[in-house]
């Protein structure tokens, strides 16, 4: 049985000022076991298609189910099997963490012994026992969004959904919550998560769906995903702006990029001395060139038509510039 399964949802918030289709249609599955990564930018429908598949928010249309069990019309059901840690919480931060635990606890049904030991247990499991008896408003943002990851595990649902569980975080905080998430995937727990972080998705999710406007616009492996690009990306370099001018005329099936054009390849290094020969033959001067196989990165700007914003590649292009 699929944990997740998502058949062309939509959906639209009606007001009196406008009507914004925040998810146009969306369908994707999930296995069981799996991490499974939405990624894409600000706006792109990640956390209403979530609030949608946590029965925290109506399905406009289309259907989902969570373990077989429809999301629309078995809302109670749904919710004893998932966890939901969102984007914008609402924590109490006049509570300390280990009040937090415990009354979330309590509020699943666990007795005031049991409460007390399952506290010790998750503030244990996401490295909080140290500061358990702090305000939560003291924490750090690492720790405040273990502390959500956390709060989503109470009652040790079997499907974990976490919106953008790292964003703003350190590269180093980032890494502790990758391994926490990784843990319960191989303790068999199936985690849905959002990014818009490229490096996430490709390191920690089994599969991806790249969401863009509302829409899914690729979906697979990491692997196959790069794969479907079909080659090698290489990327030209210029430093003159007639010569990138007069380079486009010349590769047609070139995507230009700042002062780069970039084309995909089959055996892209065998075909540079082609192409370099061809430029050069026009008076085009070339200031770099190389072959590179796809990153996640050129499968987004192939499918999306521009690059994620703080990407490494975006960064390269832009230190590349600068030099
Ligand atoms: N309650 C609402 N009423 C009207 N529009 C909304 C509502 N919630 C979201 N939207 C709009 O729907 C679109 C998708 O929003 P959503 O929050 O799902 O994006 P997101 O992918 O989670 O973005 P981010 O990465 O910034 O969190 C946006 O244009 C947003 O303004
Ligand atoms: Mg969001």
């Amino acid at each position: 049985m699929l944990a997740v399964d998502v058949k062309n949802i939509k959906k639209t918030f009606i007001s009196k000022q406008d009507t914004v289709e925040a998810v146009k249609d969306v369908s994707f599955h999930v296995k069981q076991g799996e991490i499974f990564g939405l990624l894409g930018p600000n706006g792109a429908g990640k956390s209403t298609t979530i609030l949608m598949l946590t029965t925290l928010l109506s399905i406009t249309e289309g259907s989902a189910s969570i373990l077989g069990i429809d999301v629309a019309t078995k809302d109670k059901e749904v919710r004893e099997k998932i966890g939901v840690a969102l984007q914008d919480t609402g924590i109490d931060n006049l509570l300390t963490g280990h009040e937090l635990f415990f009354t979330t606890c309590r509020l699943w049904g666990y007795s005031k012994k049991d409460s007390e030991v399952r506290t010790n247990e998750l503030l244990e499991l996401v490295g909080l026992t140290e500061a358990a008896d702090r305000r939560v408003k003291t924490y750090s943002g690492g720790m405040k969004r273990r502390l959500d990851l956390g709060l989503s595990l109470v009652h040790s649902p079997e499907i974990l959904f976490l919106d953008e569980p790292t964003t703003g975080l350190d590269p180093g905080s980032r890494r502790v919550l990758w391994d926490e998430i990784k843990r319960l995937r191989n303790n068999g727990v199936t985690v849905i998560l959002t990014t818009q972080y490229l490096e996430e998705a490709d390191e920690l999710a089994d599969r991806i769906a790249i969401i863009d406007e509302g829409l899914v616009v690729a979906e697979g492996t990491s692997d196959e995903l790069k794969a479907s690009i079909g080659g090698d990306v290489i990327t030209f370099a210029f430093n003159h702006n007639d010569d990138l001018k007069n380079a486009k005329n010349i590769l047609t099936n070139s995507v230009q990029e700042k002062n780069e054009l970039r084309i995909t390849v089959e055996d892209g290094a065998s075909r540079i001395p082609g192409y370099l020969k061809d430029l050069s033959n026009q008076g085009v001067e070339v200031s770099s060139v190389s072959a590179n196989k796809p990153t996640l990165d050129d499968v987004f700007l192939e499918v999306t038509g521009y690059r994620l914003e703080g990407s490494e590649s975006s960064q390269q292009a832009k230190q590349k510039s600068k030099r």
